[in-house]
C-alpha cells in the first residue's frame, strides 16, 4: 500500500472516494465540517432526516457528491463520542476499510486522524490507519479455484487538518503499512494447511527472508543431524513420529551500531500440526491445530516488519519446526528424554509437545547472551478459558520485562495480561523418574507450562506470551490474526528508543 499525506480542504481533495468519519449525535469533525459547508450541508441534512445512522461501524456510501473534488463519499459511524476510545476506533477503521476496499478504486483520501483520542497522537491514528488498510486489502484464496477479483485499491491519502502533524502522519503511516504487512506473512503462514506449511517449508520461508534482505538477515538451518548433535533431543522427540523431519531455525538481525551490543531474543513454537501425538487429540475442531506454528508465523511477521522499519537494533530470532505425530516410532507417554540443558524430562502427555520444542530452543538462545528472551507459542487450551480471546497470556521470570511487554501491547493496542509465575505452582511438575515432567495437572494449566519452561531460562530475563487464544479465531471468520506481530515490533522499537536514550547519556 502506498501512502500520502495531505492537508488541503477536504471538500477540495480530487480523489475516487473521500473517507468520513461521523459521531452519533455530536457536532462533525472539523475537516467533515467544511466539507459539509461546501456541500449544501449535505452530511449534516442526511444525518438530521436518519438516512444515516452513526453508530459505530455503520457504513454509507454516497456515490455522487456533486460540487466536491471527491467523486464519492463513504461515511464511517464512530458511535458515541464519549465512548469513543481505541476499540472503537479501530472498529470504525475496520468497517470503513473493508468497505472501501471493494470498490472499484484504486486510491482514496481518509480523514481519520482528526478523530479525537485521548492519548494517542497522530502517529498513533496514521499508523492504525495504515494496519488497518493492509490487513483489509488481505486474501487468502489461493488454495480456491476462482478466487475473488483482489481489491484494487493501492494507495491510501491521509487527509489531516493540521500541516505541523504531517511528520507524524508520515511517520506513522510507514510503521502502520510495515506491521499490517508482517501481520499479513503471520496470517498466511498460519492458514496454509499443515500438508503445505510444514517445519522444512518454515525454513526455507526463512531463507527467502533472508535472500530478500540484502545482507541484512544472516539465516542458519539446523537439521535433525545437526540437531542430534548438538543434543536437542527434546525438540527431536517431538517429531519423531512424523514423516516431516524437524527444523530448528535462526535468523540473526545486526541493526545496532555496536555488533557486540547483546540481542533481544524471539522464539516461536513451529508445530505444524499438532495431532497430539500418541496421547492423540479428539477429532473435532483438530484442523485448527494447523495454527499451532502461530508462535513462529508471528516472529516471520516481526522478522518482515524489522527489515522494513530497520530499527537500530540485534536481533535474534529462533523458530523451533516439528510436526507431532502419532507413528511407530513417536514418543510414548511414559518415555524419558534428555533436554540440551541435560535436564531429563519424563513425557506423561505428547501433547503437551509446544514445551519439549521450546526448551531447547530456549538453551539455544543462551549462547547470544542475550539482553531478553521472548517466547511466543500457542501452548495451552487453558489461557483461553482464563482469557477467551483477547488477551495474550503473559508470564515472566523479570518483572521489569513484563512490564515492558504489557506497555508494548498497550501501545500498540495488541495487548497482553500478567499472570504470576511463583515458585508455589513449581511443585506440580515434579516426577518420580527424571528431573521434572512435561505436564502439570488440571489446576493453572497456563502457569505450570510456563513454569516448565522457566526452568530452561535461568540465565537471562525471560517472558513468555501464551497466544493460544490470540493467534486465530474459529467459527466463520476462521483464520490467522496476525498478533501479536504489533506487541513484538513495538517492543523492539521501545528497546531501540531506550538505547538511544543511554547512548546520549553517555
Ligand atoms: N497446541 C496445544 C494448545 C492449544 C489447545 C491451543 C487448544 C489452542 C487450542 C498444545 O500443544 C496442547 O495440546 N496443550 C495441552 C497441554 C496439556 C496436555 C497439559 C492442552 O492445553 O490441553
Ligand atoms: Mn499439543
Ligand atoms: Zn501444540
Amino acid at each position: 500500500m502506498e501512502f500520502s499525506v495531505q492537508t488541503a480542504n477536504p471538500a477540495k481533495a480530487e480523489t475516487a472516494c473521500l473517507v468520513l468519519p461521523v459521531f452519533k449525535g455530536s457536532d462533525l469533525l472539523p475537516a467533515v465540517a467544511k466539507l459539509d459547508d461546501a456541500s449544501e450541508r449535505l452530511i449534516g441534512q442526511l444525518l438530521e432526516r436518519g438516512d444515516f445512522d452513526a453508530a459505530l461501524g455503520n457504513v454509507q456510501l454516497i456515490p455522487f457528491a456533486p460540487g466536491l473534488g471527491a467523486e464519492r463519499l463513504l461515511l464511517v459511524g464512530l458511535g458515541k463520542r464519549e465512548k469513543c476510545q481505541e476499540t472503537a476506533f479501530i472498529k470504525a477503521l475496520d468497517a470503513a476499510l473493508t468497505a472501501l476496499v471493494k470498490l472499484p478504486i484504486d486510491e482514496a483520501c481518509i480523514a481519520f486522524t482528526d478523530v479525537p483520542l485521548e492519548d494517542r497522537d497522530t502517529t498513533w491514528k496514521a499508523r492504525k490507519t495504515f494496519e488497518a488498510a493492509e490487513r483489509a486489502i488481505y486474501r487468502f484464496d489461493r488454495f480456491k479455484s476462482s478466487p475473488q477479483k483482489a481489491p484494487s485499491l493501492a494507495k491510501l491519502n491521509l487527509i489531516i487538518s493540521d500541516a505541523d502533524a504531517a511528520p507524524m502522519a508520515k511517520q506513522g503511516a510507514a510503521l502502520g503499512i510495515a506491521i499490517g504487512q508482517g501481520i499479513n506473512l503471520t496470517r498466511t503462514l498460519g492458514n496454509l494447511p499443515g500438508n503445505v506449511c510444514t517445519p522444512r517449508y518454515l525454513a526455507e520461508q526463512a531463507e527467502q527472508l533472508g535472500r530478500g534482505s540484502q545482507g541484512a538477515l544472516e539465516v542458519e538451518i539446523l537439521d535433525e543431524e545437526a540437531l542430534e548433535a548438538l543434543g536437542a533431543h527434546s525438540l527431536l522427540s517431538v517429531g519423531r513420529g512424523s514423516q516431516e523431519p524437524s527444523r530448528l531455525i535462526v535468523m540473526k538481525y545486526q541493526g545496532a551500531e555496536n555488533p557486540e551490543e547483546a540481542p533481544h531474543v524471539l522464539v516461536g513454537k513451529g508445530i505444524t500440526f499438532d495431532t497430539g501425538g500418541i496421547s492423540l487429540k479428539p477429532g473435532e475442531g483438530m484442523d485448527e491445530m494447523k495454527f499451532d506454528m502461530g508462535g513462529a508465523a508471528s516472529v516471520f511477521g516481526t522478522v518482515k516488519a524489522v527489515l522494513a522499519i530497520k530499527p537500530k537494533l540485534n536481533v535474534v530470532f529462533i523458530v523451533a519446526a516439528a510436526e507431532n505425530m502419532p507413528d511407530g516410532a513417536a514418543t510414548k507417554p511414559g518415555d524419558i528424554i534428555k533436554t540440551l540443558k541435560g535436564l531429563t524430562v519424563e513425557v506423561l502427555n505428547t501433547d503437551a509437545e509446544g514445551r519439549l520444542v521450546l526448551c531447547d530452543a530456549l538453551t539455544y538462545a543462551e549462547r547470544f547472551t542475550p539482553a531478553s528472551v521472548i517466547d511466543i507459542a500457542t501452548l495451552t487450551g487453558a489461557v483461553i478459558i482464563g482469557l477467551g480471546h483477547h488477551a495474550t497470556g503473559l508470564l515472566s521470570n523479570d518483572d521489569d520485562l513484563a512490564l515492558d511487554l504489557l506497555d508494548a501491547g498497550e501501545a500498540a493496542w495488541d495487548r497482553a495480561w500478567h499472570l504470576p509465575l511463583w515458585d508455589e505452582y513449581q511443585e506440580q511438575l515434579d516426577s518420580n523418574f527424571a528431573d521434572l515432567a512435561n505436564i502439570g495437572g488440571r489446576p493453572a494449566g497456563t502457569i505450570t507450562a510456563a513454569c516448565f519452561l522457566s526452568r530452561f531460562a535461568d540465565h537471562f530475563p525471560w517472558a513468555h506470551l501464551d497466544v493460544a487464544g490470540t493467534a486465530w479465531n474459529s467459527g466463520k471468520q476462521k483464520g490467522a490474526t496476525g498478533r501479536p506481530v504489533g506487541l513484538l515490533t513495538q517492543y523492539l522499537l521501545d528497546r531501540e528508543a531506550d538505547a538511544q536514550v543511554e547512548n546520549s547519556d553517555d
